[in-house]
């Protein structure tokens, strides 16, 4: 049975009280709507069809290059009003699923459940909460199947006491559900056209109604305020913990971790609290990230270390390094193997051959380090002359001492040593020891000078 999806995102989510339309606010920095469309991809449908409305041409550019197609619903009437605009695209034969933008952590496997059930009539996800307030109400009948669904403000007291909720999400065959949106009519509280009527007009016409129930509300618990917004963020990543910690990797505290994207882990990585984890990052065997260090497309090799405070970006390390505590590497830095980056150091667009080592405070910028290289302290590359970015090369078996500047475009030959607090700006001969820097000399007799009167 071919499937569509259509997927409700047309609410304004005032309580968010943010300009940013509701669904691009981010879990693990990415929109909510993009979680949703993933989990919806993973049933292979035939169509996605997503309705939008607030903040309409915000939702499509951060979407531009998503396979879905967009219904403009301008005035939310309320979700059968707004499946009904959708339902042009969907009307080829088939079943319907219907989801929400702004509930994002569904799982694909509830889903497959809930598509898998429709095949018996009209499936509906349910819940049940300790506190149902806000949702509408699964009722069922005394034998046990759903009779119909009420909002809260449309429920009696003896209603609003039902724990089972709508979780919002429906499957079923798209011919019925385009008969049913005709019937429904908003005469009930909120004047709205509520989708949730399809159930007593199935249960009228003898369609079973299946609920199918999820046992973590955290799978379709809807965002409408900064506060559910953050609690889901926290549900997402305990669960990213709980999957890195079954995949063999210790974590400090699951609780203070964030991997916003894909975090690929190797055997024995140890990961200390508070890191930050975006985009694509694969952590080789062995290797340990010290406390609050944040990383983004890195790759880092077996056995290397990151120590506190250190940030890394669009970089590779590789086997056996030591980075930080308090190193920086910016994108284009890659290191090979035993590669020291100690505190203060920042890395751009350059690489560091085998068992270099920059320990303190230095920038090294567009530039190709050889194997065996010592980078003195406060050594630094000067790669920019105002208009444009020059390269420093610098061949193996280098000693740079300390507080040297090299100005770019420059080559170190190999086996070069450059004593202390030199300025480099021409090339130096292989092997032999270069100065660039005044002499030091001292004057006898000399008297400092004295106050007058
Ligand atoms: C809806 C359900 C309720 C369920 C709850 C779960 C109805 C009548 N009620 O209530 O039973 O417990 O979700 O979260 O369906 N939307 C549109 N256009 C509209 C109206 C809504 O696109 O005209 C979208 C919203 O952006 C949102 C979703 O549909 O993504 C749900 O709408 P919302 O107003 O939050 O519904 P609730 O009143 O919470
Ligand atoms: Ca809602």
């Amino acid at each position: 049975m071919p499937l569509d999806v259509i997927v409700l995102a047309a609410g304004q989510g005032k309580r968010m009280r943010s300009d940013l339309p509701k669904v691009l606010h981010p879990i693990a920095g990415r929109p909510l709507l993009a979680h949703v469309l993933d989990a919806a991809r993973t049933l292979n449908p035939r169509k996605t069809v997503v309705v939008h409305g607030h903040g309409a041409e915000k939702v499509r550019a951060a979407f531009a290059q998503a396979p879905v197609e967009w219904v403009l619903q301008s005035d939310q009437l309320g979700t059968a009003h707004a499946v009904q605009q959708a339902m042009a695209h969907v009307n080829g034969g088939g079943d319907v699923l219907i989801l929400y933008g702004d509930v994002p952590l569904v799982r694909p496997d509830s889903l497959k459940r809930l598509v898998d059930a429709a095949r018996e009539g009209v499936a509906v996800m349910t819940t049940e909460v300790d506190d149902p307030r806000g949702y509408g109400r699964i009722v069922r009948n005394p034998g046990g199947a759903v009779e119909r669904i009420v909002e809260e403000k449309d429920a009696s007291g003896a209603e609003r006491a039902i724990r089972e909720i709508n979780a919002g999400f429906m499957a079923l065959d798209g011919k019925r559900l385009g008969g049913w949106l005709g019937q429904i009519s908003n005469r009930n509280a909120q004047k709205e056209y509520y989708l949730t009527d399809v159930v007593s007009l199935a249960v009228k016409e003898r369609v079973p109604v299946i609920g199918v129930k999820v046992h973590d509300p955290m799978e379709v618990a809807g965002v409408n305020s900064k506060a559910e917004l953050a609690a889901l963020e926290r549900a997402y990543q305990r669960s990213q913990a709980r999957r890195l910690m079954d995949a063999g990797v210790s974590l400090a505290d699951p609780e203070r971790i964030d991997v916003r994207g894909e975090l690929a882990c190797g055997r024995d990585v140890a990961i200390d609290v508070n890191c930050i984890f975006e985009g694509r990052v694969s952590l080789g065997d062995g290797v340990r990230i010290g406390p609050n260090c944040v990383l983004r497309n890195v790759t880092l090799g077996a056995g290397s270390e990151v120590l506190a405070f250190s940030h890394l970006e669009e970089s590779e390390v590789g086997v056996r390094c030591r980075v930080g505590p308090y190193a920086r590497l910016r994108p284009g830095a890659s290191l090979a193997e035993d590669v020291h980056v100690g505190n203060f150091v920042e890395v751009k667009a350059s690489r560091l051959g085998a068992h270099s080592k920059a320990n303190h405070l230095s920038y090294i910028g567009d530039s190709d380090i050889g194997a065996k290289v010592n980078i003195g302290a406060g050594t630094i590359t000067c790669n920019y002359d105002g208009v444009s970015k020059n390269r420093t090369v610098i061949e193996d078996d280098c000693f740079i001492g300390s507080d040297t500047t090299l100005v770019a475009p420059v080559r170190v030959a190999r086996g070069s040593y450059i004593g202390a607090g030199s300025t480099i700006t021409k090339d130096t001969p292989a092997g032999q020891l270069t100065l660039a820097r005044g002499r030091q000399v001292s004057v006898p007799g000399w008297k400092p000078p004295k106050k007058k009167g």
